[in-house]
């Protein structure tokens, strides 16, 4: 599974967006929008530290991409006043990366792993007594004659990020004494979100496509900023520079973003339920196979905002499209006499 695959074509940003993203992120707690839950609790966790003088207890943040992982870990570095040194799964390949990683931090350091998903088993199980104990096991030696020196490490926290939890071993997520899940954002935090970021930004924007963007970001941040850019974009190419309703649906009929946000991956899946399947009940694993995505995926990336908007149901017989979803997309619902249609 590479990353490219993972990625939807919304979220997928040059790198120029890269850049205006980062420079967006949240400064401080209270342009962190959202996510109330979430942030009170990070928030005790912070203070308790603080009292004890000691690092955070390992923070495990999880959800689908664009939600607000990454901003949170810094914001927790700062809060903290902890340097943060940023890494991810796939980048620390032996264990040596990792002890060498380690061994460099200082007290009350952060170190952030994204997609820590996909760390292999070995730098796993290093991990393991690095987390619970501050301790790390380095093997001398090889065969018979091999010793195992246990080095004491400083005390520091680790914030893991991941789409895919599903996908963590239990005795990985056991060791965060900190897991939130992030959920999708209502329409009026993302217009929070979209105002924040133009006023930053100098972009003129009218309230209607300001309503307009945040009921189509799919309740993603990321997803919001990268439409207001393109739709500032366009303003600037077609009109005055001034973002309106008629340039907003312009520029997201070009990205394939529908009136609900739906994008080309989301309308793919209910269609090939619909259209293979008389709408479901079908098996995760053939719709799966049918848009070939892996079952992960579609579980923990794809599907969310889905149920989220009532256009599908899980069933014990598998995925069902509803009445909503065929209105939406405009398609004749089967037949009520249809056995199917008693699931929904
Ligand atoms: N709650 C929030 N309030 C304001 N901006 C947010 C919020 N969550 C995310 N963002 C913005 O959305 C973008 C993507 O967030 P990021 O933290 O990179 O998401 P993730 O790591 O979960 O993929 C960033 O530019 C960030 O500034
Ligand atoms: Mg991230």
């Amino acid at each position: 599974m590479t990353k490219q695959k993972v990625e939807r074509e919304v979220e997928a940003v040059t790198p120029e967006e890269e850049v205006i993203f980062t420079s967006l992120r949240a400064k401080g707690w209270e342009e962190f929008i959202g996510q109330k839950g979430v942030k009170e609790s990070l928030q005790i966790a912070i203070t308790a530290a603080k009292k004890r003088q000691e690092a955070v207890e390992h923070v495990l943040l999880y959800g689908p991409p664009g939600l607000g992982k990454t901003t949170l870990s810094h914001l927790i570095a700062k809060e903290m006043g902890s340097n943060i040194r940023v890494t991810s799964g796939p980048a620390i390949e032996r264990a040596g990366d990792l002890a060498a990683i380690l061994t460099n931090l200082e007290k009350g350091d952060i170190l952030f792993i994204d997609e820590i998903h996909r760390l292999n088993k070995v730098v796993e199980e290093t991990l393991y007594p690095a987390m619970e104990d501050y301790a790390l096991d380095v093997v001398l030696g090889k065969g018979p004659s091999a010793r195992t020196l246990r080095l004491d490490l400083p005390q520091f926290t680790i914030i893991g990020a991941t789409t895919r939890a599903g996908l963590l071993s239990a005795p990985l997520r056991d060791r965060f004494g900190v897991v939130h899940r992030l959920s999708f954002y209502e329409p009026l935090d993302l217009e929070h979100i979209i105002v924040n970021a133009a006023k930053k930004l100098i972009i003129q924007i009218d309230k209607e496509s300001l309503h307009e963007l945040a009921k189509r970001a799919r309740g993603t941040p990321r997803i919001a900023l990268k439409l207001l850019k393109r739709s500032r974009d366009f303003a600037q190419v077609k009109g005055g520079g001034h973002i309106t309703k008629e340039l907003v649906d312009e520029s997201l009929r070009l990205l394939e973003v529908d009136s609900v946000g739906l994008d080309s991956g989301d309308r793919r899946l209910l269609l090939s339920i619909i259209e293979k399947h008389g709408g479901g009940p079908v098996g995760i694993e053939t719709i799966a196979s049918i848009i070939t995505e892996d079952v992960g995926t579609i579980e923990e990336v794809v599907e969310p905002y889905l149920l989220q908007l009532g256009f599908i149901k899980r069933t014990p017989r598998g995925r069902v499209v509803t009445k909503a979803a065929y209105e939406h997309l405009k398609i004749l619902f089967p037949h009520e006499t249809k056995n199917q249609q008693k699931l929904i």
